[in-house]
C-alpha cells in the first residue's frame, strides 16, 4: 500500500486551491453516511478488506434508524450512530450534532453515499473540501432528489453518475468522476436507476480508493487526482 495524500486547508498562497494533499502513512480514514439500502456502502466495504485498497471505514452515520445501510456496518463490525432531524427542535441544531458526531471519528474523508440530506453549515465549516457525495445523474443535469425519474421525463438518452465535492449547494459541487449509461426506451425510474447504482458502485470504489492512494486536488472547479 502506497502513502496517500491527507487534504489540507485553503492555501492562502493559491487562491482558488480548496484542497492539496500531503504524503501520510496508513490507510484514508472515512466516515460513510446513508440513508437507505447501502448497497454503495456495501461496495466501499467488500473493497476495504483488502488492506491494499489504502481505505478504512471508521464509522457509518445515518439520519433514521433501521436503515439497511446500518445493518450493514454493523454485520462487519464497522462503529455505526444514527442523528435524526426529528431529534432537535431546529435544523442547524441537527446539523451541529451530525458534524460533532462525525468529528469524533477524525476522518480524512466523509462520503455521503445515498444520504438523503443537505448537509449544513456546521457540517461544511468542520469538512469543508473533504465531504464527497455520488448522486446518479450527470452532473450538472438533473440535480436533487430524483436523479433518475427527472432525467427520464427530459427524455435523455444517456444518463450515469457522479462523484462530487459537496459545496454546500444541491449537488453543484466540483466533479471528480462521472460514468455514463443508456437510457432504454421501455426504462422505469427503477431500472435505469438500477443501472445506475450498478456503475455508481463501481465508480465510487475506484476513484475512492485511488483518491486514498494518490491524492487528489481541487482547484476552483476542477478537481485533479495524479
Ligand atoms: C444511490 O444511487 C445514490 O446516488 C442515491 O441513492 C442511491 C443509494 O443507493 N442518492 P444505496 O443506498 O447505496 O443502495
Amino acid at each position: 500500500m502506497g502513502p496517500h495524500s491527507a487534504p489540507a486547508k485553503e492555501n492562502p498562497l493559491q487562491p482558488g486551491l480548496l484542497q492539496t494533499g500531503a504524503p501520510r502513512p496508513g490507510p484514508l480514514r472515512i466516515v460513510v453516511l446513508v440513508s437507505g439500502t447501502g448497497t454503495n456502502l456495501q461496495a466501499l466495504l467488500d473493497a476495504c478488506a483488502d488492506s491494499s485498497y489504502g481505505v478504512q471505514v471508521v464509522a457509518v452515520g445515518a439520519d433514521r434508524q433501521g436503515t439497511r445501510a446500518i445493518e450493514r456496518a454493523e454485520a462487519v463490525g464497522v462503529p455505526t450512530f444514527v442523528v435524526r432531524v426529528g431529534d432537535f427542535d431546529e435544523r442547524p441544531a441537527w446539523d451541529a450534532a451530525l458534524a460533532a458526531a462525525v468529528v469524533g471519528y477524525a476522518p480524512d474523508l466523509v462520503v455521503l453515499a445515498g444520504f438523503m440530506k443537505l448537509v449544513g453549515p456546521a457540517f461544511m465549516a468542520a469538512f469543508e473540501g473533504r465531504v464527497v457525495n455520488t448522486h446518479p445523474a450527470l452532473s450538472p443535469a438533473f440535480p436533487g432528489m430524483h436523479g433518475p425519474r427527472d432525467a427520464l421525463a427530459y427524455g435523455v438518452k444517456v444518463s450515469g453518475c457522479t462523484l462530487f465535492v459537496v459545496d454546500g449547494g444541491i449537488d453543484t459541487g466540483p466533479i471528480i468522476a462521472q460514468a455514463a449509461v443508456p437510457v432504454l426506451d421501455d426504462d422505469d425510474e427503477n431500472s435505469l436507476h438500477e443501472r445506475i447504482k450498478t456503475v455508481e458502485r463501481q465508480l465510487l470504489v475506484d476513484t475512492i480508493g485511488t483518491m486514498a492512494r494518490d491524492g487528489w486536488t481541487v482547484t476552483g472547479r476542477k478537481v485533479t487526482i495524479p
